[in-house]
């Protein structure tokens, strides 16, 4: 048998947790607090729920620091969910805004706000998408498949700036973003924060969507969730998927600021939207009923919120007043202890994206070139010694070694020490 502590796991997601937490894990999946049921079992309206549910949005709000203005939301969506969530409630929000602003002109005349109202879709609806990856790619071919490619503005696709592959950020002057405009500009501008397949990470919030008239800002945050100070308010929802830094997969999880939510925004009405040959979103992707129902609008799984909130609590209990500052020190370490060892042997490792965009949670490089056999030596000597899940993503190959919050000092020290000797084989 192999024992967790003879493995480190480098995984992209699913990936790992801390071993206390799943120690407990195990103990609260048989009886949760000596009650004679499990975590598993006990209702997601029971107060037992409702206090796990508050402690871990409590726990996310310390963490981030996140403002009162803001709400945070568990939905079952996954992380690709939220690419289809963030297109249906924003677009509807934006539509009735601009049905008002007709109607305040025309007055009651139901027909002619209609058929205002279509001209206006029809010419200004505009969704604006940074494409730097693979998932930011996916989001932007599901807002097109949702609403129409007509609707949907690829502000900088970065495969263009790169020979055909992912591996830049274009510099900002050369994005073409929806114009902004005193009556709206886009409905949202969408980024994604950290790419996971092609271990790209945006630097810092881009300068160009900053600024009081910038559009709704919606960023995955999926794969660096946690690790990093983030300025919440610069954001109109942040997502993510809990399974790589926050927990284990089944949850996903929404910071939205609270005045795009009811009653301070109204979404168009499923009927409207019809009318204007919009899709309709599902009711359980749908933010204001989450939000009204505090995520319980639908069975929560109240056990993968328990492992979520306990991982946060942990971050809590460790960096007290640092915050997620804490962690960020932690993660920047040890992502440039490999970094670094992959550039002092730069003849034999070659890290994928350019340096100034290199994600600190996944690092994707080639060994030798990328030549297949010395990649499969690589990885089945890096297995001998416990080092896991270092196989890059398969659209891709080549090797990725994710530096989660749950992966330790120690588990990247290790496998610095095998980079090192893997050049001397
Ligand atoms: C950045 C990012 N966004 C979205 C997703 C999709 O998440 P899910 O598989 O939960 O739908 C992933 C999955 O790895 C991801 O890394």
């Amino acid at each position: 048998m192999v024992n967790r502590s003879d493995v480190n796991y480098f995984g992209a997601g699913p990936a790992p947790l801390p071993t206390v937490v799943l120690e407990k894990a195990s103990q609260v999946l048989l009886n949760y607090r000596e009650k004679g049921i499990g975590l598993c079992e006990i209702s997601h309206r029971s107060p037992e729920a409702n206090e796990i549910l508050a402690e871990a949005k409590q726990a996310l709000s310390t963490l981030l620091e996140i403002p009162d203005d803001y709400d945070i939301l568990f939905l079952q969506s996954g992380g690709s969910g939220e690419f289809s969530a963030t297109v249906y409630n924003l677009v509807a929000i934006w539509v009735e805004k601009k049905r008002v602003k007709i109607a305040a002109e025309v007055g009651d005349d139901q027909e002619e706000v209609l058929k205002r109202l279509r001209k206006v879709v029809d010419e200004e609806l505009k969704l604006d998408y940074l494409v730097t990856g693979s998932w930011s790619l996916k989001a932007s071919q599901e807002a097109a498949r949702l609403i129409g490619a007509q609707h949907v503005n690829v502000a900088t696709d970065a495969r263009k700036a790169n020979g055909g592959k992912f591996g830049v950020i274009p510099p900002e002057d050369q994005w073409s973003l929806t114009p902004r405009t005193s009556g709206g500009g886009a409905a949202l501008a969408y980024f994604c924060d950290n790419e996971t397949v092609d271990g790209v990470e945006f630097p810092a919030f881009p300068k160009s969507l900053e600024g009081d008239d910038a559009p709704l800002v919606c960023a995955d945050m999926s794969s660096n969730f946690i690790s990093r100070k983030v300025d919440v308010r610069k954001y109109a929802v942040i997502f993510g998927g809990a399974q790589k830094n926050i927990g284990n997969t089944g949850i996903a999880i929404v910071i939205i600021r609270k005045s795009l939510l009811p009653p301070h925004s109204t979404p168009a009405s499923p009927d409207l939207l019809r009318q204007l040959n919009l899709s309709v979103g599902p009711i359980v992707l749908d933010y204001p009923t989450i939000a009204k129902n505090n995520s319980l609008y639908n069975t929560l799984p109240i056990f993968d919120v328990w492992v979520a909130g306990q991982v946060m609590n942990g971050l809590v209990n460790t960096y007290g007043t640092k915050r997620i500052g804490g962690q960020q020190e932690i993660s920047d370490e040890k992502a440039s202890l490999i970094y670094d060892t992959l550039d002092k042997y730069s003849d034999i490792y070659r890290v994928v994206p350019d340096k100034t965009v290199r994600s600190r949670m996944n690092i994707c490089f080639r060994v030798h070139g990328g030549d297949a056999d010395k990649e499969k030596a690589f990885l089945a000597g890096a297995e001998k010694q416990g080092l896991l899940g270092l196989k890059g993503h398969r659209s891709v190959g080549g090797i990725r070694a994710s530096n989660y919050n749950a992966v330790s000092l120690e588990g990247v020290r290790k496998l610095v020490a095998y980079l090192e000797d893997f050049t001397k084989s």
